[in-house]
């Protein structure tokens, strides 16, 4: 895959359905029964600690021959992924507070999996956080994809994830530093930005919005 296959852009006012439908394909039955994922976006773009200048949104590039001045034309084709970051904190054991980055959803289209593209976005995102002057992202994802973009376990930095009881499984959460030693001399503990916290019964009214959709419980979903 070349630049010439796709695009990524800011997202703008008029796609934020398209990109919560988006988001709402690619993360359904994923980890539960149905999603969150799209209202929650839709609820993180008003909060203030949303960071628009790195709000992305990816399309197919589309090549057309002009028929009457027969030159290549590229026009943006279908939207198939989006990424989006917020600012959090870590709460230093020595009692600062330091400055970090949180990230997602992450989306791609469903049929566009394991095409490589995820990975695309990812790492473009994050080298435009990196010349934002963030200097750490953390957030809770998969190791075997985020390890390709830089990721590893949180605690190899000495970061802990919030209200995670001692000896609990953390392999979940996940860091990269923008800045090499960012963290180097901390330690302490990482917080959730609220606004990811939804209700279920606000998820339910903002899913009316969006064409009905089958919730399945499937295995390897992590919550109920
Ligand atoms: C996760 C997601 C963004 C990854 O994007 P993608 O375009 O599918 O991933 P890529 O093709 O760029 O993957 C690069 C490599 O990461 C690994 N990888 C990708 N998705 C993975 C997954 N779900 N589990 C384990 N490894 C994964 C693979 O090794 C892949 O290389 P391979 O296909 O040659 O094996 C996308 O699959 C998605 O939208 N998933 C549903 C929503 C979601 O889970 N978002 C992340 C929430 S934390």
């Amino acid at each position: 895959m070349n630049t010439t296959d796709y695009t990524i852009r800011l997202e703008k006012e008029e796609d934020h359905h398209a990109v919560e439908n988006l988001v709402r394909e690619s993360f359904w039955n994923v980890y539960r029964p149905g999603c969150s994922e799209h209202y929650v976006i839709h609820v993180l773009r008003d909060d203030p600690a949303f960071v628009k200048e790195l709000d992305f949104v990816m399309h197919l590039r589309v090549h057309k021959t002009d028929p009457a001045e027969q030159f290549v034309v590229e026009q943006e084709g279908r939207l198939i992924g989006q990424n989006m970051f917020m600012k959090t904190i870590i709460e230093s054991d020595d009692g600062r507070t330091i400055p970090v980055l949180t990230m997602g959803p992450i989306g791609i289209t469903p049929e566009l999996k394991r095409k490589g593209f995820g990975k695309i976005l990812l790492d473009y995102s994050l080298e435009k956080a990196a010349e934002m002057g963030f200097g750490a992202v953390l957030f809770e994802g998969n190791i075997g994809f985020y390890s390709h973009c830089g990721f590893s376990y949180a605690r190899n930095f000495g970061i802990r994830y919030h209200d995670l009881p001692d000896g609990a499984d953390d392999s979940f959460f996940l860091c990269k530093e923008l800045i090499p030693g960012y963290l180097d001399d901390v330690t302490g503990v990482y917080q959730t930005p609220q606004g990811y916290y939804v209700k279920d019964e606000d998820v339910e009214a903002f899913d009316k919005g969006f064409p009905p959709k089958e919730k399945q419980k499937l295995p390897g979903q992590i919550f109920g």
